[in-house]
């Protein structure tokens, strides 16, 4: 198996040694218009592979050649977020990067999978499956991962018990809209409102909606850590075509009442990528919540079309 990782800054270096470090594929490739600084970063990870024991194969290229037959494909290039930017802020220059790169990545590896962890990530999930023309299982973004982590993390903190035992759900887009579902979530199987009242439970879920910006506010850029963690999470459950059910960002066909738009919901990820969404009834204020947030993700692509067509 070979995976491929598009853009070598700090989400996608760690996107690379986690997926490495895992010793689950025999290539990982990395990949970015910087002459030396993927070659770089995969050299120095190499050198890890006697400490950490890998037997993954990091390669370091800006050459679309060396990407050929991947299995599957991380997205990571683009602008990341500065202090005061909103993820939106990226549209207009993250969609024609992540056009391009997809476009070339796709004409090498027509058969492989894309997970899109470029911001704004739902818009930009759409913009690669645009651009690939690969059917909507072999597409999906990596967000949910992410924000049900940091929301495992808070709520680990407050009740002071073990991230294991902590299990969640969170729907809809990555932004400040996006829906932790406090019903879904368990400590040890127990719903988390047995155990917290109602006003931390909010509190926890407001700061995981604002949780990307959080981090930007205090080192002057995103995060990286925990977003290439999840990403690596997502290839795992691909290459072990295992069944894990994920919160993904994935092409909704008239579930959840949306249709036509990427945007995250309960996902069983396998060998063939998106296996099945997930269905499972929400309450109609969880549903007005998905909506807004899918609402908020719709303005984007619309928003896109216009700069697009300027
Ligand atoms: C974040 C960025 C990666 O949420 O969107 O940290």
């Amino acid at each position: 198996m070979k995976v491929t990782v598009i853009g070598a800054g700090n989400v996608g270096a760690t996107v690379a040694e986690c997926v490495a470090r895992k010793d689950m594929v025999e290539q990982v490739v990395l990949i970015d218009i910087v002459d030396g600084l993927p070659q770089g970063k995969a050299l120095d990870m190499a050198q890890s592979a006697p400490i950490h024991l890998f037997d993954t194969r990091i390669v370091g290229t800006n050459d679309y050649a060396d990407t050929a037959n991947s299995d599957i494909c991380v997205i990571t290039a683009g602008l990341a977020r500065k202090p005061g930017m909103s993820r939106d802020d990226l549209l207009g220059k993250n969609a024609s990067i992540v056009q391009s790169v997809t476009q070339q990545f796709a004409a090498h590896s027509p058969n492989a999978i894309i997970i899109v962890v470029s911001n704004p990530l739902d818009v930009m999930t759409y913009v690669a499956y645009m651009a690939s023309g690969f059917p909507s299982n072999r597409v999906m973004g990596m967000a949910g991962v992410l924000d049900t982590a940091r929301y495992r993390a808070f709520i680990s903190a407050e009740l002071g018990v073990s991230v294991r035992d902590i299990n969640a759900l969170l729907m809809g887009g990555h932004g400040d809209t996006m829906v932790p579902l406090p019903r879904f979530t368990t400590v040890a199987g127990i719903p988390l409102p047995e155990l917290m009242p109602a006003e931390k439970i909010n509190a926890i879920v407001e700061r995981t909606k604002f949780g990307g910006g959080e981090i930007v506010k205090l080192m002057g850029t995103s995060a990286w850590y925990a977003p290439g963690a999840a990403a690596a999470e997502m290839v795992e459950a691909i290459v072990k075509d295992s069944g894990r059910v994920l919160p993904c960002a994935v092409w909704l066909n008239g579930e959840f009442g949306q249709q036509g738009i990427f945007v995250g919901a309960p996902t069983r990820l396998g060998k063939n990528g998106v296996e099945e969404i997930v269905k499972i009834d929400l309450t109609a204020d969880e549903m007005a919540l998905m909506q807004h947030s899918s609402d908020d993700v719709r303005t984007n692509i619309e928003a896109l079309k216009r700069i697009q067509s300027a």
